[in-house]
């Protein structure tokens, strides 16, 4: 039997550190073994809560799978972790002392297959382990934030099209994976308003912010699915306290009333996530005759965020505006008299690919507009995920790209990151794909013109006027 046996403090509350750790899902940002760790089982954290995690020892791979086992909120978290080589105790202690949180980390390991006549010469190695172990979590717990960059492998990658496209698959997000930051910010009384939050990477981002602590508002189109909402957040996250609003964002004067609604309430909004949208293979006409790519994509994120401005500007530290957009919009340039398609020429692609490109612009414009109201803006695209959305509107590309796509938290992570992580509140007018800045054009021919971006605001503006008068 091997004992390790660690202490640090950190400059970070009892609560922040008890949960940020109970949370073995952050193992894989400070342990120096674990690369990948999920949770296996449903609801909040807590006694009989499992996780499963990877590890690289060596040249091996192991699995390991954690149940806690004691859970004592904000003092201790005792997790048994169990693979084919070993078991391990881990029994994790909370204090405060001199303004400081105090963490005593103890691991007991009991190899099984005759590795136990190894143990002399495991020991070594293993103590260094430890240690590095929990330098990493006195990091990931203490860091200050510096901003975003931009790392030298993703930059040649974009360069070129196909390793930068190639990007936007599960294995450019597991490429981030193991470069990333550790993000162990919670949110706690934050107003967070999310559109399109029932559904694929709404709801993985509200579940991941509810988690935090976020004080949420989610904007959903059809109130018979509020219910379901509401208990799936109940059981993944223990949460009862969060509101929804319905409102369908196609329409102008429901993105006004749920503005109206809100601006009643007079609660500030800390972040905003535009990320309700759809792709219409077929062309429409929304009941106030605006097409209704343009509609949903383009004109409600615009009414929307302009109408809620009282809320969001100038709070003492910044408030987020965060914009979904697609890969997609690499492949258009921003023409505004092109924004609105109609048939023959119709394409569902193409008009989504079109608005994406002009609210990823609308992004940077807002940043500049909005940087003296204490408001950043961000853009984020999640690459290619296996969600509701791509199944219904492009099932061809989802059968031929399955075993690729990723899954719907691992699209939604930037989402989450640039809501929540400190370094995010450090950049605006940025696109960002797997937490890093990226450049918003693949192919030069797509650069718009500075009369195009000149035009942009007061072109949609113009439709969300006709749309009103309809
Ligand atoms: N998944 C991907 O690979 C991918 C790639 C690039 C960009 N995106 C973008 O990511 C965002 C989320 O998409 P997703 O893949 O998660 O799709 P999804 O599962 O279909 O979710 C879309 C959400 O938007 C809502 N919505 C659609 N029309 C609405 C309307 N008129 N009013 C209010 N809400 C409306 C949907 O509500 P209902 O459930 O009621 O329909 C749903 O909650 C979208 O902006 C999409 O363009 C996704």
């Amino acid at each position: 039997m091997i004992k390790l046996h660690e202490e640090i403090a950190v400059q970070r509350s009892i609560e922040d550190c008890f949960r940020y750790v109970s949370d073995f899902r952050t193992v894989s940002e400070w342990d120096a073994t674990a690369r990948t760790s999920s949770k296996s089982t449903q609801g909040p954290i807590g006694l009989g809560t499992r996780f499963i995690v990877h590890c690289a020892v060596g040249p091996t791979k192991v699995r390991l799978e954690y149940e806690i086992v004691d859970y004592c909120p904000w003092a201790s978290v005792v997790l048994v972790g169990k693979s084919r080589f070993f078991e391990v105790r881990d029994v994790i202690t909370f204090t405060e002392k001199e303004a400081k949180t105090h963490i005593s980390y103890t691991a007991d390991f009991k190899y099984h297959l005759g590795l136990g006549s190894f143990e002399n010469r495991l020991e070594y190695g293993m103590r260094d382990m430890g240690r590095k172990s929990l330098e990493g979590l006195k990091k990931a717990l203490d860091t200050p934030s510096s901003p975003p960059t931009l790392s030298k492998c993703t930059a040649r990658a974009d360069r070129w099209v196909a390793p930068g496209v190639a990007m936007f698959s599960k294995w450019g997000y597991r490429r981030s994976v193991a470069q990333r930051k550790p993000d162990s910010t919670f949110l706690d009384g934050q107003h967070i308003v999310i559109t399109g939050a029932n559904s694929g990477l709404g709801l993985a981002t509200s579940i991941a912010l509810a988690e935090s602590g976020a004080d949420l508002t989610l904007i959903i189109r059809n109130p018979k699915k509020r219910e379901e909402l509401l208990t799936t957040l109940k059981s993944e996250t223990g949460r009862s306290d969060i509101t929804v609003e319905i409102a369908d964002l196609s329409l102008m004067a429901d993105v006004r009333a749920v503005s109206t609604r809100l601006l009643a309430k007079g609660k500030p909004i800390d972040v905003l996530i535009n990320n309700a949208g759809a792709l219409f293979n077929n062309y429409a006409l929304t009941s106030e005759g605006l097409e209704q790519s343009f509609a949903l994509l383009l004109a409600s994120p615009t009414l929307l965020t302009q109408t809620l401005l009282p809320l969001l500007k100038d709070h003492t530290t910044p408030s987020r505006v965060i914009n979904v957009v697609s890969g997609g919009m690499y492949t258009e340039k921003l023409v505004c008299q092109r924004l609105i398609m109609a048939p023959p020429e119709y394409q569902g692609a193409q008009a989504y690919a079109r608005a994406k490109r002009a609210l990823t612009v609308l992004g940077e414009l807002w940043a500049e507009q909005w940087r003296e109201n204490n408001i950043i803006v961000n853009t984020m695209h999640p690459g290619w995920a296996d969600t509701p959305g791509v199944a219904s509107a492009l099932p061809t590309f989802r059968s031929i790209t399955k075993r690729i796509l990723r899954t719907s938290e691992e699209g939604a992570d930037t989402i989450i990151w640039l809501a929540r992580a400190k370094e995010a509140g450090d950049v605006s007018g940025k696109l960002f794909l797997d937490r890093e800045p990226r450049t918003p054009y693949l192919l030069a021919r797509t650069k718009e013109s500075a009369a195009q971006r000149d035009q942009l605001e007061d072109y949609i503006d113009a439709q969300i006027d006709s749309a009103s008068e309809a």
